[in-house]
């Protein structure tokens, strides 16, 4: 994931405090964090005259694949400078988010984290015995990037465009009106071998932004935890703890130092390439399953005026219908 940041240190600090970790040798207008994991970094930060979402990467597991797409599109394998090293193909997605193919960077020896707490007691099993929870108030370690959420003024254009050129599968797709797709979860393609629930989901919406990054963290307790150290920190809370319904992690949402939204999350679904496209009328009780109602900032005030094009207005009337009895 890549961002400019006017106050590079501020994010930094929450980037911390959010459970990446710094990696060593950045320059001055440019910085990069890893997270737990294997990859070389995670997150890129360069100094700015503004805060903004510049785009992200994605790691293709063979070289062909540059070549392929390269050939296709016309943008030249290149070198980069990033930490790890490897080469790319730089594109720009339909609404100008840059969007790199990344293949050859040096992987690293992953960070040391707790054993994830697998082994629960429930009344029909006793797994863990003489041996009490005892996880640490500490940022939940960010093991990797799980997805990102994008908005789009044009969904089939945009949902298109990254199907062609990475082969996302639909997983979960949510539908107004007759049948529009206006909120889609797409994940990897590799076959048998099973592929988060999403990578990539786009929502129909007025103009072109990111709506959130995700990082997976090693487990639930980690997202509780991660959540009190970052109000300890005294970073904005902005939506959790909870579960979801389509991809069904359990997921806590915070905002970074200029506003983006970010997620930590545990236990999401995993699909193969057999798993069949859902599709849903959009409702927003199907966003989480338990837990908060969405913070008014993600849910329409008002039904959308007359005159508002019909796709917005189905979207604002099912995002206003009560999701459960007794909300609002
Ligand atoms: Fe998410």
């Amino acid at each position: 994931m890549s961002f400019e940041r006017r106050d590079i240190d501020a994010m930094a600090r929450f980037l911390e405090d959010f459970g990446f970790v710094p990696v060593a040798g950045g320059s001055g207008g440019q910085r990069h964090f890893r997270g737990y994991g294997p990859q070389p970094y995670c997150v890129e930060l360069i100094a700015s005259e503004r805060d903004a979402f510049v785009g992200f990467g994605l790691a293709a597991r063979d070289r062909a694949d540059l070549d392929r797409l390269s050939a296709a599109t016309q943008s030249p394998v290149e070198a980069t400078n990033a930490p790890g090293g490897g080469e790319r193909v730089r594109l720009f997605d339909p609404e100008g988010v840059r969007v790199d193919l990344l293949w050859g960077a040096a992987s690293l020896e992953p960070l040391p984290v707790r054993e994830p707490l697998t082994e629960v007691n429930s009344p029909v099993a006793s797994r863990r015995i003489d041996r009490p929870v005892r996880t640490p108030t500490a940022p939940a370690p960010v093991f990797r990037i799980g997805h990102v959420v994008l908005q789009t003024p044009d969904f089939e254009r945009t949902a298109t465009w990254y199907r062609r050129h990475f082969g996302y599968l639909p997983t979960d797709v949510a539908t107004v009106g007759e049948d529009a797709p206006v909120l889609g979860f797409f994940r990897f393609d590799r076959g048998a071998e099973p592929a988060d629930h999403h990578s990539l989901a786009l929502l129909a919406g007025p103009e072109s932004r990111l709506l959130h990054i995700s990082t997976e963290t090693i487990d639930v307790d980690a997202v509780g935890q991660g959540q009190q150290y970052l109000r300890g920190r005294g970073w904005n809370h902005y939506w959790g703890i909870g579960r979801h319904v389509l991809g069904s992690q359990v997921f806590d949402y915070w905002k970074d130092s200029a506003g983006d939204e970010w997620e930590h999350y545990a236990d999401g679904d995993l699909m193969t390439a057999d798993y069949p496209t859902g599709f849903h009328p959009l409702s927003r009780g199907d966003l989480w399953s338990w837990g908060d109602d969405l913070p008014d900032s993600m849910r329409p005030p008002a039904p959308a005026p007359a005159d508002a094009p019909p796709l917005v207005r189905n979207i604002v009337d099912a995002l206003l219908v009560p999701p459960r009895p007794w909300l609002r």
